[in-house]
């Protein structure tokens, strides 16, 4: 898998990472109003910050799975409850590459989109899985 192009995007968004999450609630949730629900009211600094660093450290060591398999299988534990299908994925998935892509301008490319595509198919989505069925 390449993986440099996830975090040079990711860098590329410099201090506009916290920003960039809070568009993506924003298109999350237009575009799956029911996923809404699942969320506090009002998304906090906190847990815009938190999944920034969760975002951080795939960016930075996506093809090293020993580092970031024990922070993807506790945030798929705490997922348990909203009993998410394979299509929740897929749609989250989409939704953040595509908002990634609008907020990097010129620093987006294809390869970029591949890559981010690969980290959720490949590494992200599997080890959250694996986090909701087992316990940790
Ligand atoms: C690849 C897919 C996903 C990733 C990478 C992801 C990642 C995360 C992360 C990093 C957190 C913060 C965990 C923490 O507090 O430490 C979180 C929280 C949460 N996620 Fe996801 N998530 C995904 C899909 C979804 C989907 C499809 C839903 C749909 C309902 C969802 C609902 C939630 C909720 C409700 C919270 C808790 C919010 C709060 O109480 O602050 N997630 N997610």
């Amino acid at each position: 898998m390449k993986t440099e192009p996830i975090a040079e995007t990711w860098d590329a968004l410099g201090n506009g990472q916290t920003r960039f999450i809070g568009a993506f609630y924003e298109r999350l949730f237009e575009r799956f109003p029911g996923y809404r629900k699942f969320f506090p009211h009002k998304l906090d600094a906190g847990h815009l910050d938190k999944m920034a660093q969760t975002i951080a450290l795939v960016a930075r060591f996506s093809d090293e799975e020993d580092l970031v398999a024990p922070r993807l299988h506790k945030v798929g534990s705490a997922h348990r409850p909203y009993d998410l299908q394979p299509r929740d994925m897929h749609n989250f998935a989409t939704v953040f590459t595509e908002v990634l892509g609008e907020h990097l301008g010129n620093h987006w490319t294809d390869a970029a989109a591949q890559a981010w595509h690969d980290a959720f198919d490949r590494v992200i989505i599997p080890l959250l899985e694996e986090g909701e069925r087992t316990a940790h």
